[in-house]
């Protein structure tokens, strides 16, 4: 998710899910191609299994970005085929591509011609006006027959005009029942469900109609969501915020070592114990920038002992 999640983020959500597909937040061929290379590849091992996820609309340069991903470690390369910003509008991708099936046909089919790893779509319901059922079917199946084995389906559409990215991620109704009917209708495609997934018992609903789960907002304010998840679905081992804290300690210790800043780091875990006794302390100690900006980390050991304070 862009401005929210990143590499750190990401190892903080690897500690509450040993399985669970991570994903990069959308990086554009622009800057893969132009900008800082090393820094967006960038990933830690204990990210596998992870998606890169790309945001662009010349087959040439997906392709080329797609076989940068695979060389740097990346496990599934994702097309961007949802996000509304005016930024990505004007760059002609994004959720605006919904209605230009054949031009993402033609993405995924060039960067499945030089990748081995599976190319995916995340995409809408639709986009403005056109957003029937039957144009997503074809929009569907163009992917489909393009090469995408696996299709992440945001469960509302995209209005282009008029409403902030955050209100196109509000506003436009979910509409679970259409993407059930894209796993019907497409037997052979893996079809994952996302949007406004924030309890175990809507995920359990979801899945005896879809192949899966994507979430966002809630994975990112309430890692232990996922680990909820995880425990009841993919039968792993429930952990606590503090055995989280514990393993997010030791990576901050060795990546302060390599000059990463504390607070790029906290600012992920600033929920980790929301609802908790001492939580609003931990959060108030972890937001303070003066403090953070020491890089020290018995900031954090000061955070933590507000928890246990507490729960004594
Ligand atoms: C701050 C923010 C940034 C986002 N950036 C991306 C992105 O880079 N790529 C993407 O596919 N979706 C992005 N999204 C959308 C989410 O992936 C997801 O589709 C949406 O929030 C609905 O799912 P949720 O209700 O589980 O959050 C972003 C969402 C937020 C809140």
């Amino acid at each position: 998710m862009m401005a929210w999640t990143d590499r750190h983020c990401r190892y903080l959500l690897r500690l509450a899910s040993v399985r669970t597909k991570l994903f990069t937040e959308m990086i554009t061929t622009g800057a893969l191609i132009h900008g800082p290379q090393e820094r967006l590849l960038r990933h830690s091992p204990a990210e596998h299994p992870v998606a890169i996820q790309l945001g662009g609309s010349e087959p040439d340069a997906m392709a080329r970005c797609a076989a940068m991903a695979e060389t740097a470690g990346f496990d599934e390369v994702n097309v961007n085929v949802g996000c509304p910003s005016p930024r990505v509008q004007r760059g002609a991708f994004g959720a605006c591509l919904m209605k230009e099936p054949d031009l993402v046909a033609d993405l995924v089919s060039a960067m499945t011609r030089v990748v081995r790893i599976p190319i995916t779509v995340k995409c809408r319901l639709g986009v403005d006006e056109a957003d029937d059922q039957a144009r997503l079917e074809a929009f569907v199946g163009a992917v489909a027959d393009a090469g995408c084995e696996t299709l992440y389906l945001h469960a509302r559409k995209a209005l282009l005009k008029g409403l902030s990215p955050a209100q196109n991620r509000e506003v436009p109704p979910l509409q679970y029942d259409r993407v059930y009917r894209i796993r019907e209708r497409f037997p052979d495609l893996t079809v994952i469900l996302n949007g406004g997934i924030t309890d175990l018992a809507a995920g359990r609903s979801h899945l005896e109609k879809v192949d899966g789960l994507m979430i966002g907002r809630a994975a990112y304010h309430q890692p232990l969501f996922i680990n909820q998840l995880a425990v009841a679905f993919l039968g792993e081992d429930p952990v606590t915020p503090q055995d989280l804290m514990e393993g997010y300690v030791a990576y901050m210790r060795s990546e302060l070592a390599e000059g990463t800043r504390l607070a790029d780091m906290t600012r992920h875990c600033l929920g980790l114990f929301s609802g908790m006794p001492g939580a609003r302390h931990f959060r108030r100690l972890l937001s303070d920038h003066r403090r953070l900006a020491a890089n020290d980390l018995s900031l954090v050991d000061e955070a933590m002992d507000q928890i246990v304070a507490r729960a004594a």
